[in-house]
């Protein structure tokens, strides 16, 4: 199989990891990739979102498996593009297709989906410019905290906490009239605030059946002990503790199951990943929202502890025969460490020297940020490298991706000292 893989962050690093291991997996380009990823495949300059350089690409080098990593081309429609040209559409695409990409791109879309299916997710009301006095009058009678969600894809900033009516109002005017995430919040959506702790949960469906993979935890927030700013994940674990089977099951029964059969009986073409993002409530799941693609840095654990081959599991969704699969997860623990530039996720610098990778010791580097230029690796993001390491008990495995955060260097490194710290 020849496969070009779409993205350039450390999800893209890791999935590359994994495909290049298959022995189906003949080629591997990834479109744009960076430094670590050149490892396993090949780089190739094409933006993701432009489907008609993809399509001369994937011609020219006969790709067999289009394997989108980011939401973006999937929301923007890259599965309808394939499948309605008679020169792609043999081109296999792990993800959903336009329609189906709305679980991730319209919040209100998710949440009517929800509705209709009676999946557990926080109370909620939309508005627009057409309901906005309405809104501030339902605002005025809601208890706080109030969770403001911008509609569309806000590249993870488009959700705003409210600690009480009056900020609501205001985050609300901001988000409906003066298009604070643009068009993305031209329409909101108000929630109610749920209390507890979050995780992540991954399936992977051909439509008809589903797998899943391992769970993980994220770290969103930048600071020790989750304060500051949310960021794109400083570090990630799996498996979760509390994702016990109990647990588990009621997530298999009320969610995954309800949104799997939901699309279906919608007739909604969905295939790939479902991320489920979602919050333990005193022992219940809710749902806090999808992504239609896998978690970044959730992918870097979670794809080390999945022991199937992930080329062999994209051909049997392709022939929707996913229930003759029998999923394996690694008994082991796995712990990645985000390494981030200074005055991330704010301001940040780029291109400085990465040095130390060599000295790296029984943990994998998952690139995300870093570009090479005249031998040297340099950082070109936020977030620059990943670090992830399994072992037999997770406080092992944070040691291991902690003595290697020491040895990777950069001017301005920073990183969280506390992932996992509440197991
Ligand atoms: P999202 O972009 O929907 O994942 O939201 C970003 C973060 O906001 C989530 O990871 C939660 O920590 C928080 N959040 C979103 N919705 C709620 C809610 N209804 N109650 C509490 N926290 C929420
Ligand atoms: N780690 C959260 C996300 O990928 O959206």
């Amino acid at each position: 199989m020849n496969i070009l893989l779409l993205g350039s962050g450390g999800r893209e690093c890791a999935l590359s990891w994994k495909l290049s291991q298959s022995p189906l997996c003949k080629k591997l380009f990834i479109a744009t990739g960076n430094a670590g990823t050149a490892a396993y495949g090949t780089n190739v300059a094409i933006g993701i979102n432009d489907f008609e350089a993809l399509k001369t690409f994937c011609l020219a080098e006969k790709i067999d498996i289009l394997f989108p990593g980011s939401e973006e081309p999937l929301v923007n429609g890259v599965y309808d593009f394939f499948k309605k040209d008679a020169l792609l559409q043999h081109i296999i695409i792990p993800g959903p297709s336009k329609e189906g990409a709305q679980l991730e791109g319209s919040k209100a879309f998710s949440k009517k989906l929800m509705a209709r299916h009676n999946i557990p997710t926080a109370a909620y009301a939309e508005f627009d410019e057409s309901n906005f006095e309405e809104g501030l009058q339902y605002l005025e009678n809601h208890s706080s905290p109030i969770v403001l969600k911008a509609d569309g894809l806000a590249a993870g900033k488009g959700v705003v906490i409210t600690s009480d009516v009056a900020e609501a109002k205001e985050v609300f005017t901001e988000m409906i009239r003066n298009a604070q995430f643009g068009d993305a919040s031209k329409t909101v959506v108000v929630e109610q605030f749920l209390t507890g702790i979050e995780l992540s949960v991954f399936a992977f469906t051909d439509g008809k059946h589903y797998v899943l993979l391992p769970e993980a935890k994220d770290y969103k927030r930048v600071g020790e002990g989750d304060t500051g700013p949310n960021t794109g994940g400083m570090g990630a674990i799996s498996p979760v503790p509390f994702a016990q089977a109990e647990f588990m099951q009621k997530v298999i029964e009320r969610i995954v199951e309800p949104t799997i059969n939901g699309l279906r009986s919608e007739n909604i073409i969905y295939n790939g990943f479902i991320f489920f993002g979602l919050i333990n409530v005193q022992g219940d799941p809710y749902v806090i929202e999808y992504n239609c693609r896998m978690g970044d840095p959730e992918t870097e654990v979670v794809m080390p502890r999945l022991e199937n081959d992930l080329v062999e599991l994209v051909l049997k969704m392709n022939e929707q025969k996913l229930n003759e699969v029998s999923i394996l997860h690694s008994p082991k623990a796995a712990a990645t460490v985000m390494l981030v530039s200074a005055g991330y996720p704010g301001e940040y610098p780029k291109g400085k020297v990465i040095s130390g990778l060599d000295k790296v010791q029984d943990s994998l580097l998952f690139h995300a940020g870093s570009k090479s230029n005249n031998g040297q690796i340099e950082t070109s993001g936020g977030r620059v490298i990943a670090i992830t390491s399994l072992a037999d008990d997770l406080k092992t495995a944070l040691s291991m991706s902690y003595q290697n955060a020491e040895r990777v260097q950069f001017d301005g490194k920073n990183y969280r000292r506390d992932i996992g710290f509440e197991f």
